[in-house]
């Protein structure tokens, strides 16, 4: 079965349980600032597993595009992507364990037909620390599945927290007080010892297990059952148990083919076609540089097909890096032509014309942007890789990354790569510290946060990014202790701003929200930078969206704000202006959204 029949049989399935079949969201998060990406299917839902009420229902499913930047150095391996589809199906306080593994191998064996002597689950260990105990529940729901089919119970392994504990920050230690998650329950596909995928990996001198690196076993499914909530003291049950599946498309669509390798399937062949006459190379030799064009290119096209274009900061940055590593990849590859990537767009126009129709719409906007950013990139790429050459001789010190950085456009990732090539390092802290001299606070760390929801890094902008922490601890003082950041964007002309409030401001209160930043603007304060580690910024009270860092940046506004945040900011408040207001509406349920001005 290729993937247009895979994601609709999966959807129908899910549809005859009773699930509503939803759209997916876009892949730029709204009101979420947790994440650049929305990178799972739970994202866009996190509202109705706290218990808001969806109108569709309890039970939804549906296929959603994803974003993962972390896996950026992972793409080559024939079973890694940044962009992928997501399928899901969730239960929002409505059924559990019993019901989604029963469902979701039902799907597997009798939809999919997969072979049953070929998957293997994994569960969660326990983990006394955070007093959630192994789930028995959940192995003996699988042995009971497996008996039907003949299978024996040792195809059930218990994994700790690291692996089998989901939540959009990682394992339970990295969750942020109110983040939620719970643990998962995971379903590999073996695809056989005969490939010698085992021992043709730089894991070969361990011993195999389902959840090794090799790629023996892969995952193609998910089922978390998110009922616990981060407190400050340790864990809490949510008022409603959720079930959280995810599958992906690509790999499902990969096992169902017979395959070992998501770069074959129906997702990918065109546009591999298109890299070998490009290329005049085959993919079988060149299989890492075929992958990273084929998935980067996709991914910037989906990303730029939102609206997102190459830039310097937050999403924008992460589209520079993914289409100029793909055009360096093209360099080893040998491509002469010029102006190709769009080529690339265009595959992936027609091979989502059904599902995504959106990209094809956009077209000539993509392809346009891709133009743009690969010429840019060309006029430097030669002359940065032979300054590239003549430093490469020891480490890359910070000064000389800078100079890549600025001078030839090499983001610090690629450098980083290059050097690795050669068995070097790069100082990244020195690179840092270039960077910030020369003002230009905007790139964003590979994992993708927020820094502040900033469109660029212009005066005006910086000061607007001052007011919303002003603002910030301006509406915790009027509203309450309760609310807090759900967003923000912020551009040279305004602020927009969501927090989390359950009724519409009165006229007083926004009232009283403008007189306090304008107080503190008067009072001509210093806006002062500390660092510390996540753990002390949270005893001091400091507010802010997740950040997943050891090391935070504290921004503290004396006697008024202290917020975790990547800056950049005004040096004082009185260079602010005066603020202004303008609208106060509703952004979602139980979700408030400012748009504000300095006059
Ligand atoms: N959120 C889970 C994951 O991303 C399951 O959908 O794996």
């Amino acid at each position: 079965m290729q993937s247009f029949e895979i994601r609709k049989k999966y959807l129908e399935y899910f549809k005859s349980q009773g699930h509503a079949v939803i759209l997916g969201s876009s892949l730029i998060p709204q009101n979420d600032s947790s994440t650049l990406f929305t990178s799972s299917g739970m994202q866009p839902l996190v509202p109705f597993l706290l218990g808001e009420k969806h109108l569709l229902g309890k039970r939804l499913t549906d296929s959603q595009k994803s974003f993962r930047s972390e896996d950026i150095e992972e793409v080559g391996d024939s079973r890694h992507t940044t962009f992928f589809e997501m399928l899901g199906n969730w239960s929002l306080g409505d059924y559990f364990k019993k019901e989604q593994l029963a469902w979701i191998s039902s799907f597997v064996f009798d939809e999919l037909k997969f072979d049953p002597s070929r998957i293997y689950v994994t569960v969660f260990e326990g983990e006394e620390k955070i007093g959630v105990l192994r789930d028995k529940e959940s192995a003996s729901i699988w042995e009971g599945i497996f008996k039907g089919k003949g299978i024996k119970a040792d195809h059930i392994f218990y994994y700790p927290a690291e692996k089998n504990w989901w939540s959009r920050s990682g394992s339970p230690e990295k969750m942020p007080v109110g983040e939620i998650g719970g643990p998962d329950s995971e379903i590999f596909y073996d695809l056989g010892a005969d490939l010698k995928k085992h021992e043709n990996s730089p894991f070969s001198s361990q011993s195999c297990h389902i959840n090794c690196d090799c790629g023996r076993y892969i995952e193609i499914g998910n089922s978390v059952f998110i009922e616990y909530k981060r407190t400050s003291s340790g864990f809490e049950k949510l008022d409603q148990r959720n079930v959280d599946f995810g599958g992906g498309l690509e790999r499902l669509t990969m096992v169902s083919e017979g395959l070992d390798n998501i770069f074959e399937t129906d997702l990918f062949v065109n546009i591999l076609k298109t890299i070998e006459n490009l290329s005049l190379q085959k993919y079988n030799d060149f299989r890492k540089a075929f992958e990273v064009i084929a998935d980067h290119l996709k991914a910037a096209t989906f990303i730029v097909a939102e609206g997102v274009t190459p830039s310097n900061l937050g999403q924008g940055y992460v589209v520079r890096r993914l289409i100029r590593r793909a055009i360096r990849f093209g360099r080893l590859l040998g491509i002469k032509k010029q102006d190709w990537a769009r080529l690339i767009a265009a595959n992936v126009a027609s091979d989502y014309e059904n599902v995504y129709p959106e990209v094809s719409k956009k077209l000539d906007f993509i392809q346009s942007e891709l133009s743009k950013e690969e010429e840019k990139f060309n006029l430097t790429l030669e002359k940065g890789l032979k300054e590239f050459e003549k430093i490469a001789v020891s480490d890359i010190s910070g000064k000389d990354a800078f100079n890549l950085y600025s001078t030839y456009g090499f983001p610090i990732e690629m450098t980083e790569e290059l050097a690795k090539e050669l068995s070097l390092k790069v100082d990244i802290e020195g690179f840092n510290k270039e960077l910030s001299l020369h003002q230009d606070l905007s790139r964003t760390a590979s994992a993708g946060m927020f820094k502040g929801g900033l469109a660029d890094s212009s005066l005006e902008t910086t000061k607007l990014h001052t007011a919303a922490h002003l603002m910030l601890a301006g509406l915790r003082k009027v509203l309450g202790d309760s609310v807090c950041q759900k967003g923000s964007n912020i551009t040279s002309e305004r602020l927009r701003f969501d927090f989390s409030h359950n009724e519409k401001m009165t006229a007083e209160q926004i009232k009283a929200v403008e007189d306090f930043v304008n107080d503190a603007i008067s009072a001509d304060l210093p806006v002062e930078m500390q660092e510390m580690s996540f753990e002390e910024a949270k005893k001091n009270d400091a507010v802010g969206v997740f950040e997943y860092g050891e090391m935070v940046k504290v921004y503290i506004i004396p006697g008024i704000s202290k917020e975790i945040c990547g800056g950049p900011h005004a040096k004082r408040t009185g260079l602010l202006g005066k603020f202004k207001i303008q609208k106060e509406e509703s952004s979602s349920a139980g979700v408030r959204r400012i748009k504000a001005i300095l006059k």
